[in-house]
């Protein structure tokens, strides 16, 4: 994260930003309003919501209050009308409940870099507030049956929980689908993506 004038930057959401955005045409609804947990900067709201279908409002948010400006400054400089305001969520919280109704979910890099009661936040809620059918996408690195996909992957744990014992790569089939089926989503798809990360897509079972 770096910062130009008062404004904080992404740089790897500039190298990310395509690769996610093709996958997630996949996997959104044509139509109704995508909720984005732990927006940051907002660089990807800025990306993502031009560029995907008219029908689509995007809705950043962020547990950081200081992140909303931020993210309300990227979306003003897009002009496009489908950004909501930046919100204030904390999805480790109990009962967290966005401003309106949603019918997709994503959150990008969040769950390795909180504490678990964020992902199970996430998840949980996910199942409580999305409609049958409804998607939830999770992206960033996950390890796989207890082992992690690449040594950068695992150094990268390292690093994350020497900084906070309560974060760290979290792992797919141990930690998260057992959270997704207490919740009621099931894993729609598991896709792979550049540098060792995974867009997980859930969907509301119903
Ligand atoms: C590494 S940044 C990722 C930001 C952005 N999604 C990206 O990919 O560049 C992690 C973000 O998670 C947010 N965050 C951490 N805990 C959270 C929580 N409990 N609820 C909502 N957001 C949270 C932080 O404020 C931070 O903006």
């Amino acid at each position: 994260m770096s910062s130009t004038g008062s404004r904080r930057h992404a740089p790897a959401t500039l190298r990310n930003r395509d690769a996610i955005l093709s996958r997630l045409t996949d996997h959104l609804p044509q139509t109704g309003t995508v909720l984005e947990i732990a927006s940051g900067t907002g660089e990807h709201a800025a990306y993502f919501a031009p560029r995907l279908p008219d029908g689509l409002v995007w809705c950043p948010s962020d547990f950081d209050p200081a992140a909303l400006a931020d993210i309300d400054g990227y979306a003003r400089e897009t002009g496009c009308a489908r950004i909501a305001p930046a919100q204030r969520l904390d999805v480790a919280g109990p009962d967290w409940t966005p401003d309106r109704p949603v019918d997709a979910i994503f959150c990008a890099n969040m769950i390795h870099i909180a504490p678990w009661a964020a992902a199970c936040g996430l998840i949980g809620g996910a199942g409580r507030l999305l409609p049958p059918g409804g998607p939830l996408l999770i992206y960033g690195p996950f390890s796989r049956d207890g082992r992690h996909t690449a040594p950068s992957n695992a150094d990268f744990d390292a690093s994350l929980r020497a900084r906070d014992p309560t974060w760290g790569v979290r792992d797919l089939e141990g930690d998260v689908l057992p959270v997704a089926a207490a919740a009621g989503l099931r894993l729609r798809a598991d896709v792979p993506m550049p540098a060792n990360n995974f867009l997980m897509v859930f969907e509301k079972e119903g």
